[in-house]
């Protein structure tokens, strides 16, 4: 049942004065959270829902006529509040670790066998508890107030999300301070998490407004957890449960369950499924429960976290890279169902890698519907001969998207044939490439509709071509009002089309205006780059933009000749010769090349000398050359160098201690220079 809060009338009159009114928030409050404990943390309300309802709504009144004399804590302040332009970093006093994983049983008893080595303690007390799977958080509590709460981010620097977690109903706003006394400055750590139930009904209400739904619970309290709105994470149910501390002062117990009990008495909601265990044997036995318990549960948990119980035989183990030695993460085995393949079906992702997906015959697996699969890629559907019509064994492993683990071959329907990934783009009809060395194929033409997106973010993005003020979002708003379709289009933006967009300044959009128009005169470097050719990356694209001088030579270069480019292999050649062979793709280049972008570079290799049409590979150790002075020789008198031997070099300069290099000059009748020789030609 869900408490919710609204204002109907008023319920005092005649109006009280300040002084009264102070009395009665601070009262009224009080006992809210004193109910609000016991419904949400304790699961034992003592008053109905109505009568809670009573004295939220005379709260709200007195709130609303005293507005100076709300409290930090009233429950009035878990709705939510306006929107916030984002999220502010915030440093961990102490970083948030994360946890070494065991596999198997085994792995529970090395890890037993191992501390207890090092303690040189025959048995261990342990703490075995559910391992949530949700997103870990801190809170801080300053005197025994909510006074700030953030993600874990990378461990040592998270977001601060304290609006949002703020509007957690389990959250304790104000320490209770009638069993133990309240620490003055405090820090605990747990997971925020969402139930199954209300998963599912948020999916349907995305489902109804059109919005895309949630993979998983996990992700469903994820983006709940970073909503800038802080009213949309107030309406989303999330829960928390607490299981370890940060800093705290002036507070000492000795072991992780008095640590429970004062969680417990704090306030704090902490996970009842956890057990004191003396040695490893009850360990394995609990973790063996909780997988039994798991699919019966009403939330997801991917394994179970045990921790020694003592806190000075932590202290003693400390800290390993960037988990504790004294805890561990044990696994739970991936869920498998069995269930039929109705079709397959290549979906195109936003760098144009095209992943076939098995539709299911919907199944249950591990508390979720699951009626799609991934295949990953064509070499796994070959090695696993999946095909259309199967019955197939499906997995969650470690919780994410499901794939198919093989087909029951007794099953095969008569006449089924083997699955190929097609070799036209289902969304835009470009070519369907596989190139040698990669795993997946890629529709080649970067103005395909599923890749646009993430095209232009990277084309505009600062190690491309460095567009200010075009970030996702933005990207986002363009591309879903049709007002840009490629990366040309960025340039043949208005003012006035820019302005349109929602929450758009007009001086911000003059400002993106002239960042756009800047990025016409960028290097060439930049443009090779935010094209996003399959496998040049930044240090690829100035290797190219120095050898070819233009797009346009770069476009003309054959395999051969990209080949014997140093550091360019024959996949990176393979894949910019596709990528110019693509029509939509040249199409592209001339509406940049219409809209001013042009750059050349010159050429770092000369048209003129000794060298013009000559190329060299350099091998062994040089005496009076480095590699490097060698190789700029070279391309001062006009001639090319490669890393590697192939029929297209003309010769090999080898020093001492040449090794396979020399071989496979000989096979391919590559001539052989010694540093002396190569000096003598070049007369240097
Ligand atoms: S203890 C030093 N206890 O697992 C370890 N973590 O892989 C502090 N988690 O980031 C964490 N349930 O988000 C602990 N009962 C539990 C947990 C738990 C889930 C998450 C937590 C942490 C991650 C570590």
């Amino acid at each position: 049942m869900e408490r919710f809060f609204f204002v109907a009338f008023r319920l005092h009159f005649p109006p009280m004065d300040q002084h009264q009114a102070s009395s009665r928030i601070r009262d009224l409050t009080a006992e809210l959270n004193e109910h609000n404990h016991r419904y949400y943390v304790l699961d034992n309300p003592i008053i109905s829902d109505a009568e809670y309802d009573k004295r939220l709504r005379e709260l709200q009144d007195l709130e609303t006529d005293f507005p100076e004399l709300i409290l930090p804590d009233s429950p009035s302040q878990r709705v939510g509040s306006l929107p916030i332009a984002g999220f502010e970093p915030l440093t961990h006093t102490i970083p948030m670790l994360s946890l070494a994983n065991a596999m198997d049983e085994q792995e529970l008893l090395d890890f037993d066998a191992r501390i207890r080595k090092d303690l040189e303690i025959d048995r261990l007390d342990y703490v075995i508890e559910p391992k949530l799977d949700g997103l870990g958080v801190e809170l801080v509590y300053i005197n025994g107030l909510f006074s700030a709460g953030s993600t874990r981010g990378d461990g040592f620097n998270g977001e601060n999300i304290t609006q949002n977690l703020r509007t957690l109903k389990s959250l304790p706003l104000r320490l209770r301070n009638n069993k133990r006394p309240i620490p003055p400055y405090l820090e605990v750590r747990g997971e925020v998490f969402l139930g199954h139930k209300d998963f599912e009904q948020l999916n349907q209400t995305q489902l109804d407004n059109d919005k895309q739904i949630f993979a998983n619970p996990r992700n469903a309290a994820a983006g709940s957890l970073r909503q800038l709105d802080s009213r949309i994470t107030s309406s989303r149910n999330l829960l928390i449960n607490i299981y370890a501390a940060g800093r705290i002062d002036d507070f000492s117990v000795d072991t992780h369950m008095d640590f429970f009990q004062a969680l417990k008495d704090w306030g704090f909601p902490v996970n009842d499924r956890y057990e004191l265990c003396s040695g490893i044997a009850p360990v394995i036995a609990f973790h063996k429960q909780l997988e039994a318990d798991r699919e019966s549960l009403n939330y997801d948990i991917d394994g179970s976290v045990t921790k020694v119980n003592s806190l000075s035989l932590q202290d003693q183990l400390g800290i390993r890279s960037r988990s504790p030695r004294w805890a561990i993460a044990g696994k739970f085995k991936a869920r498998q169902e069995v269930t039929k393949i109705l079709s397959i079906e290549p979906s195109v992702g936003r760098t144009g890698a095209v992943t076939p997906v098995a539709n299911l015959e919907p199944v249950h697996l591990g508390g979720v519907m699951v009626a799609r699969a991934t295949l990953h890629n064509q070499a796994e559907i070959d090695r696993k001969d999946i095909r259309e019509g199967d019955t197939v064994v499906v997995q969650r492993a470690g919780d994410v998207i499901p794939e198919v683990v093989k087909a029951i071959l007794d099953k095969r329907p008569p006449g089924s044939q083997p699955y190929l990934i097609p070799e036209r783009c289902p969304v835009c009809q470009g070519h369907v490439l596989r190139l040698e060395g990669e795993a997946k194929h890629y529709c080649q033409n970067i103005s395909c509709p599923a890749q646009i997106k993430g095209r232009i973010e990277h084309f505009v993005a600062k190690r491309c071509l460095d567009i200010d003020g075009f970030g996702t979002k933005l990207v986002s708003q363009l591309v879903d009002t049709g007002r840009i379709n490629s990366i040309a289009d960025i340039y043949s933006l208005t003012a006035e089309q820019l302005a349109d967009l929602d929450r758009m300044a007009e001086k911000s959009a003059l400002n993106i205006m002239e960042a756009v128009e800047t990025s016409k005169t960028a290097d060439l470097w930049r443009l090779i780059h935010g094209l996003g050719i399959r496998n040049v990356g930044e240090h690829i694209s100035k290797v190219l933009a120095k050898k070819y001088g233009s797009l346009r030579a770069l476009g003309k270069a054959s395999a051969d000749d990209l080949e014997a480019t140093h550091e360019v292999g024959p996949i990176v050649a393979r894949g910019i010769v596709e990528f110019f062979k693509e029509t939509d793709n040249l199409t592209l280049l001339t509406k940049l090349v219409d809209a001013g972008l042009n750059p050349e570079q010159d050429s770092a290799i000369s048209k003129e000398g000794k060298f013009v049409g000559l190329s060299f590979v350099f091998t062994g150790k040089l005496e009076i050359f480095n590699r490097d002075s060698a190789r700029e020789l070279v391309e001062s008198q006009g001639g090319s160098t490669a890393a590697s031997i192939s029929k297209n070099i003309d010769y090999l300069v080898a020093g001492p201690g040449a090794g396979s290099k020399l071989e496979k000059a000989a096979k391919l009748g590559v001539q052989v220079l010694t540093e002396a020789e190569f000096r003598e030609m070049a007369e240097v």
